[in-house]
C-alpha cells in the first residue's frame, strides 16, 4: 500500500524576537504571569512588510533543500494559514510562483491552529489516491497582524513563523512498522465559534478584524478534544502511548500540552516543547517544532511520532507517523 513519507523539512522564523519583558513595556503584563500561565518566554514577530508568503517561501525552500528536490519534482503545494497575504488569490499560489513552479497546482487550507494537521491529512489522501507523487505542505502565519495589541489576554500568546515538509508517496507493507503516515484523525464543531474567532472578514465587516478568545473556555475544551483524537489514532493502529518516541503537539500553551500528555500517560521527556521560544504560531507551530526536533537530532529513523492540534472553529486532529 502507498504510505506518505516526510522526506524533508524546513522552517523559518522572523529575526525580530520580542520577549515578555518587551511586551510588558506596552501592555499591563509581566514575564512571571505569562510564563506561569502559558510557558511562553519570547516570540518572533515579522517586520513591517514581511508577509506570510515571505515566511512560507523561506520554509518551503529549506524543506525542498533538505529533501534534495527541486520544484520540478513537486505536483502540488498546500499552505495552511489563517493569515493570508490577501483575501484572494491564495497565498500558496504566490509561493508557487516565487518558487518558479509553472506546473501542478497550489491551494490554501484554513483550519486555524489545526491547519497543518488538516493540510498534511489532505496531502496524505492525494498521495494514497495516486493523484500526486510529491506534495509540499507548508504552515505559515503572521498572527501579529490580527492581534489586538491592546488586549493583554491575547496579544501575549502568539508569534509569527513558518514550517514546511515534503511528503512523498512510497510503497509500504501496510503494517504499523511502515515508514510514513499511519493514521489521520480530523474533527470540527462549529458550535464553538464564539470561543475563538476573528471579529472581521470580507463578507461580514469588510475588514480583516482582530482575534478574540474566551481563554478559559478554550482551555476547558482543549484537553478533552486533543485526547479524543489521540485515543482514536491508537485505536486505529493498535499502538499505544508506550510505543511513542515523540509527542509533537500544537504549541498553544504549555499547561494544555502538559495536561494532555499526563492524561494520555505520555512521559514528559517524549514531549517536544517549543512554545517557550516560539509562542503560538498557529498552523506553523507543528512543522516548526518537528523541524527543530529533527535538526537537533532528537527524531531518528523509525521513531513513532504523534502530531496533534486544536484550534478555532473548533477544529482538532491528530496524525500518527513513523519517521
Ligand atoms: N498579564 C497579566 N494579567 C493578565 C493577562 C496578562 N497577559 N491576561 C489576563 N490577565 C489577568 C486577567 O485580567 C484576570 O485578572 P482579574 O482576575 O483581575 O480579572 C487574571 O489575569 C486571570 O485571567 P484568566 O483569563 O482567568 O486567566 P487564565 O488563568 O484563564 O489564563 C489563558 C489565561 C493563559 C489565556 C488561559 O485561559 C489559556 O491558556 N487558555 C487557552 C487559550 C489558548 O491557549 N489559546 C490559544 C489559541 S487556541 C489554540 O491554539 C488551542
Amino acid at each position: 500500500m502507498i504510505r506518505s513519507v516526510i522526506t524533508g523539512c524546513g522552517s523559518y522564523l522572523p529575526e525580530n524576537i520580542v520577549t515578555n519583558d518587551d511586551l510588558a513595556k506596552t501592555v499591563d503584563t509581566t514575564d512571571e504571569w505569562i510564563v506561569q500561565r502559558t510557558g511562553i518566554r519570547q516570540r518572533h514577530i515579522a517586520e513591517d512588510g514581511e508577509t506570510t508568503a515571505d515566511l512560507g517561501e523561506k520554509a518551503a525552500r529549506a524543506a525542498m533543500k533538505d529533501a534534495g528536490i527541486t520544484v520540478d519534482d513537486l505536483d502540488l503545494i498546500i499552505l495552511a494559514t489563517s493569515t493570508p497575504n490577501n483575501t484572494f488569490p491564495a497565498t500558496s499560489v504566490e509561493i508557487q510562483h516565487r518558487l518558479g513552479m509553472n506546473h501542478g497546482a497550489a491551494f490554501d487550507m484554513q483550519a486555524v491552529c489545526s491547519g497543518f494537521v488538516f493540510a498534511l491529512t489532505t496531502a496524505d489522501q492525494y498521495l494514497k489516491s495516486g493523484f500526486a507523487k510529491r506534495i509540499l505542505v507548508i504552515g505559515a502565519e503572521t498572527f501579529s497582524r490580527i492581534l489586538d495589541w491592546e488586549d493583554r489576554t491575547t496579544c501575549v500568546l502568539f508569534g509569527d513563523g513558518a514550517g514546511a515538509v515534503v511528503l512523498e508517496a512510497r510503497e509500504g507493507e501496510g503494517s504499523v512498522s511502515d515508514q510514513g503516515i499511519l493514521t489521520c484523525q480530523l474533527r470540527s464543531d462549529g458550535s464553538h465559534k464564539d470561543k475563538l474567532y476573528v471579529d472581521g472578514g470580507p463578507s461580514t465587516t469588510q475588514t480583516v478584524g482582530h482575534l478574540r478568545m474566551q481563554g478559559k473556555e478554550v482551555f476547558r475544551h482543549a484537553v478533552g478534544m486533543i485526547t479524543d483524537v489521540i485515543v482514536a489514532s491508537f485505536k486505529a493502529t493498535g499502538l499505544n502511548a508506550d510505543d511513542l518516541n515523540w509527542f509533537i503537539p500544537h504549541q498553544a500553551n504549555k499547561r494544555i500540552i502538559d495536561a494532555s500528555a499526563k492524561k494520555l500517560k505520555i512521559s514528559p521527556e517524549k514531549v517536544v516543547i517549543t512554545v517557550d521560544h516560539h509562542g503560538n504560531t498557529s498552523a506553523a507551530s507543528i512543522p516548526l517544532a518537528l523541524c527543530e526536533a529533527v535538526a537537533n537530532g532528537k527524531v531518528k529513523k523509525g521513531d513513532l511520532i504523534m502530531l496533534e492540534a486544536m484550534g478555532g472553529g473548533f477544529t482538532w486532529g491528530a496524525i500518527l507517523l513513523r519517521w
